[in-house]
């Protein structure tokens, strides 16, 4: 049995092509529908309410492609939105809170863990909930970094302005102990190079995107949702609304092939 339905995966804008990335190069025979919200991004300074109607669009969107599985490729919808669109959909919906959380739980030594995200993220205390649930005793130490994301979309990727800000937002949460960091955004691995090297010791950094694409194969396997090999999947881009430079950004840092994006205006 073979399902070569798409993957629908979306995100507020283009920094969910992480999870394409991570997703291509661990399914490779999986057909990947992509959806970004560029009409609408950024959702991060957004309420919860907006983000969860936000979120149910662009899940129906991709139940209209006929997606055999959701993947929310954006920490803030699923700091926010996840048990929504579980209730509201009857595929499999991943989001990258849970899967992120595990792989810090696995790596952390001292027990104490710290997060970065977007506002709307780091307000949910989704990744504490996520931690606790599963070891009450463990540290965590949060910040909000909402200036990276405008950083990242300007492509300054290697930058002392990026340095001198992910110093400044990192310095605390150092100085209170961590030894693992979770990179909870998902523009945030693009910065992976400059994170690691801001940091003056050995932190562990959980990568939500990686994390995440390894669940999807997980759930994919159990409910024998797989496409067969040997073909190669297809990707498909499409955003609310055109391109800038970020989407060139991206594709340019995570070596992602795609034809013509497709514009497909919000209902
Ligand atoms: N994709 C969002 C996230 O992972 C970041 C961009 C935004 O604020 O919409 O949290």
């Amino acid at each position: 049995m073979s399902d070569s339905r798409p993957i629908g995966v979306f995100d507020s804008g283009i920094g969910g092509l992480t999870v394409v990335k991570a997703l291509r190069d661990l399914l490779p025979n999986e057909n990947i529908f992509y959806l970004g919200d560029t009409a609408r991004v950024p959702y991060g300074p957004k309420s919860p309410e907006t983000v969860q109607r936000y979120a149910v669009e662009l899940a129906g969107m991709l139940m209209g492609k006929n997606a055999k599985a959701l993947v929310v490729a954006c920490n803030t919808v699923s700091s926010v939105a996840l048990p929504l669109l579980t209730q509201k959909f009857t595929v499999p919906v991943i989001g990258v809170i849970e899967p992120g959380a595990r792989a810090a739980l696995q790596a952390t030594r001292n027990r104490h863990i710290g997060v970065i995200g977007t506002r709307a993220t780091i307000r949910s205390g989704a990744y504490e909930k996520a931690l606790r649930a599963a070891d009450n005793d463990i540290r965590v130490s949060s910040r909000a970094c909402p200036l990276l994301v405008p950083l990242i979309e300007e492509g300054l990727l290697d930058d002392d302005v990026t340095d001198r800000m992910i110093m400044r937002y990192l310095e605390p949460i150092l100085a209170d102990g961590i030894d693992t960091l979770v990179l909870g955004c998902t523009h945030y691995p693009l910065l992976t190079g400059a994170i690691a090297r801001a940091l003056k010791r050995q932190i562990m950094l959980v990568d939500s995107a990686q994390n995440c694409a390894r669940a999807v194969e997980e759930t994919l396997d159990r409910q024998s949702l797989r496409a067969a090999p040997p073909t190669r999947g297809e990707l498909h881009v499409a955003l609310t609304d055109a391109a800038d430079n970020f989407l060139n950004v991206a594709r340019d840092a995570l070596q992602l092939h795609f034809g013509e994006i497709e514009l497909q205006p919000l209902p």
